[in-house]
């Protein structure tokens, strides 16, 4: 294998379409290929034996870190026993029927069945269709909207491309569609108004949302989607006092809510999801991700009491619900979240999320927060961000063709620690695995001074 390197990268320019790539480039052998080969724990090995800290846990995934025989062993029992069978007219595999069990009893009070995709697009997909369904059954066929917010990130299929509130995922794409609607983004750091207080700001974004609800007409409207903490749109906490403000609106106007917990359920922000770290009361919560910790492909809808209420008693009607996926509740899949979601409990990994984290947030924030163009350190759990700005006093951004944030990502690869340039800002995203250790926050923390530094003396 290893004498054909070349020839590799000559077939992965050639024929792989990366996704979220310059095609171009890459096609152009101006972005190298990088082959990864290993892991174990929180580092990534490379085809060149590189070691890097993985300080994003993939594309903020594998929860339980890189290398546990415990899942690897189950996928393959199971492979063993029975690979496939599908889920159809109330087929089941045990991992399937044992993992819904688990997923409930972690999940918030009020939650009652689980349907099966592979990504959080699919999931949300489902989530749309779900509550379209929900509306018709109940004979309300004109209430179809669905509010997101800006920088919200719920997936990038046609619909979910649409919820999505970045224009990287729009642009080209004729995306949105309808009937999508999009609210303020949480972000408070952004705020126009510098001397607005955080719970003003959230009271100004629940004012907002009111108002596009009553210029829509309230019977037009049928959910509003968001994550617990803005993740994709630049990992942005919710300010003080922001869900209760917006459940208030969305209760008196009969919305429903979808908690996008595809980043932030079982562990990361040191909960085991982020709508009970928030006193968040949703309908359908959308998981992925720490599911499996990316073992295998799997996501999930859960659907709340109220809903499915609903969905049951309209099945009288309607008959057989219209909706599926081949390899819903895939049997490998399933085994691989009951073997992470033990893990989970086993190694304590939503305790360290939260003790851990918390460590990691305060000696990020004292490492760099100071700097001159570091405008605002946050995170809750271990979710962090760094944010670059120009000017820290009047929270002036640099201007994207400069592409710092890339530039400080380079930087931090270089030494050795994988963050994530987030896509619209310079903002480096953290979301090491979940069992960080101290020492291992240490690392990430001093490489990230240290490439701050370097980047700002290059401007
Ligand atoms: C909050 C959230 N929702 C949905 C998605 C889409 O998930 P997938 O990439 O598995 O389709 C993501 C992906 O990052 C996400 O962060």
């Amino acid at each position: 294998m290893l004498e054909n390197r070349d020839e590799l990268d000559a077939w992965d320019r050639e024929h792989v379409f990366h996704p979220s790539t310059h095609m171009a480039q890459h096609a152009r052998g101006e972005s190298p290929t990088r082959v990864i080969e290993g892991g174990e724990g929180v580092y990534i090995v490379d085809r060149n034996g590189k070691r890097s800290l993985d300080a994003f846990a993939g594309l903020y995934c594998v929860n339980v870190g890189y290398g546990r025989t415990k899942i690897a062993e189950a996928i393959a029992a199971q492979a063993h026993k029975l690979a496939y069978y599908h889920a159809y007219a109330g087929h089941g595999s045990e991992p399937a029927i044992r993992l819904s069990r688990m997923i409930i009893e972690r999940a918030p009070a009020g939650m009652s069945r689980v349907y099966y995709g592979l990504s959080g697009s699919d999931a949300n997909e489902t989530n749309i269709k779900l509550v379209w369904y929900y509306n018709n059954i109940l004979g309300r066929p004109e209430k179809k909207k669905i509010i997101s917010r800006w920088r919200g990130y719920h997936g990038s299929g046609v619909m979910t491309g649409s919820l999505t509130g970045l224009d990287l995922f729009h642009k080209a794409f004729d995306l949105p569609r309808a009937p999508i609607l999009h609210t303020d983004a949480p972000y408070y750091f952004r705020r126009t108004d510098r001397a607005q207080s955080e719970e003003a700001f959230s009271q100004q974004c629940a004012a907002n949302l009111e108002a596009l609800i009553l210029e829509q007409g309230p019977e037009t409207v049928a959910a509003f989607i968001g994550e617990p903490v803005l993740g994709t749109g630049g990992i942005v906490p919710p300010p003080k006092g922001y869900w209760a403000k917006i459940q208030a609106v969305l209760k008196k106007y009969d919305i429903l809510l979808i908690a996008d917990e595809v980043v932030t359920a079982f562990g990361r922000l040191g909960s085991m999801f982020g709508s009970d770290h928030y006193g968040i009361k949703p309908d359908l919560i959308t998981i992925a991700k720490g599911l499996t910790s990316a073992y295998a492909p799997l996501s999930g809808v859960i659907v709340g009491e109220r809903v499915w209420k609903v969905l049951e008693q309209g099945s009288d009607q309607l008959g057989v619900i219209g909706h599926g996926w081949t390899y819903s509740a895939h049997p490998l899949c399933a085994a691989a979240g009951v073997a992470n979601l033990e893990l989970i409990d086993e190694l304590g990994l939503v305790g360290n999320a939260r003790e851990v984290g918390a460590y990691f947030n305060r000696s990020l924030a004292q490492a760099v927060g100071g700097h001159r163009i570091v405008g605002e350190v946050r995170g809750e759990g271990l979710l962090a961000a760094v944010e670059l700005v120009e000017d820290k006093a009047d929270c002036r951004l640099f201007d994207p063709a400069k592409k710092v944030g890339p530039q400080a990502a380079a930087a931090l690869l270089e030494r050795g620690v994988i963050a994530r340039a987030m896509p619209q800002g310079d903002i480096l995203g953290f979301a090491p695995p979940l069992c960080l250790t101290k020492a291992e926050a240490d690392v990430i923390v001093d490489t990230v001074k240290g490439a701050v530094e370097h980047v700002a003396a290059r401007l």
